[in-house]
């Protein structure tokens, strides 16, 4: 993915707001902030749903702080380890926050429709992490590049969740549950979308074929990432 292609500055900003979000939770230490207050006493008290909601939120604001610095092509030449430092860490986030994802988004508000919308999110956001660690252990750095741009669109939901919500309950006037119920499939599937269409453009992009080519075989022999 190259520089130019991404609105860099909207991009990071809201990556950094939200990725600092969680840390209300841990400075707010109530029952009743945020998400608890519409949530039933117990179930905040629940010593699995509790800690499940903690890694979760943790973990996801580590994955969205971190992940957009990984996407400049420049620094990614320049500080390869830097990227592969920074890569782990975020493959560690994804992996543990769409975990406890899963488990929560059981005992998600509005039942079903978002439990099922914030599950199949939780086991993609999973599938391409694993889709794009191992497309790396195996050396192929486009087929990496790939997963980790359709792992971050899906990372980028809990902004874009951020922005539909009160986009439909301010200005459509909708009650929260309804907005809910398609904001949970409407976070992510326009993103996914969006990810396909900038890779498919990006095809055409000439690409430092002799620096892949040679990273490639530099990768192959020294599988390190
Ligand atoms: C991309 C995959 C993600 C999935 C599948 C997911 C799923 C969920 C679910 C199921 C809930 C509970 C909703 C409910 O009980 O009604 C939740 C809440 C929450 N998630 Fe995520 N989430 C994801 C990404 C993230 C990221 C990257 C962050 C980082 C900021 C994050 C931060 C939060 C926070 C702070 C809450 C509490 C609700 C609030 O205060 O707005 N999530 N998430």
């Amino acid at each position: 993915m190259r520089v130019k292609n991404l609105p860099w500055i909207p991009f990071a900003f809201f990556a950094i707001v939200i990725g600092l979000y969680p840390l209300t939770y841990y400075l707010l230490n109530t029952d009743h902030f945020g998400l608890f207050h519409q949530k039933p006493i117990q179930l905040v008290r629940n010593f699995y749903w509790h800690t499940a909601f903690y890694i979760h939120i943790t973990f996801g604001g580590i994955a969205l702080l971190t992940g957009w610095t990984q996407f400049s092509q420049r620094l990614r030449y320049k500080y390869i380890n830097a990227h592969r430092f920074v890569g782990k860490i975020y493959v560690i986030a994804v992996m543990l926050s769409s975990v406890a994802a899963l488990f929560i988004a059981v005992f998600a508000i509005g039942g079903i429709i978002t439990t099922t919308g914030f599950g199949v999110l939780a086991i993609l956001w999973f599938f391409t992490i694993s889709k794009a660690y191992t497309s790396i252990l195996k050396g192929n750095i486009i087929q990496h590049e790939n997963w980790m741009v359709r792992n971050y669109a899906l990372t980028f939901s809990a902004v874009t969740l951020r922005i539909w919500m009160p986009a439909f309950q301010l200005i459509a006037h909708w009650d929260f549950i309804t907005a809910y119920h398609i904001v949970s499939w409407l976070c992510w599937v326009p993103n996914l979308i969006i990810a396909e269409i900038m890779m498919g453009r990006n095809k055409n992009v000439p690409l430092k074929i002799s620096f892949l080519k040679s990273r490639q075989s530099s990768l192959k022999n020294n599988c390190d990432f």
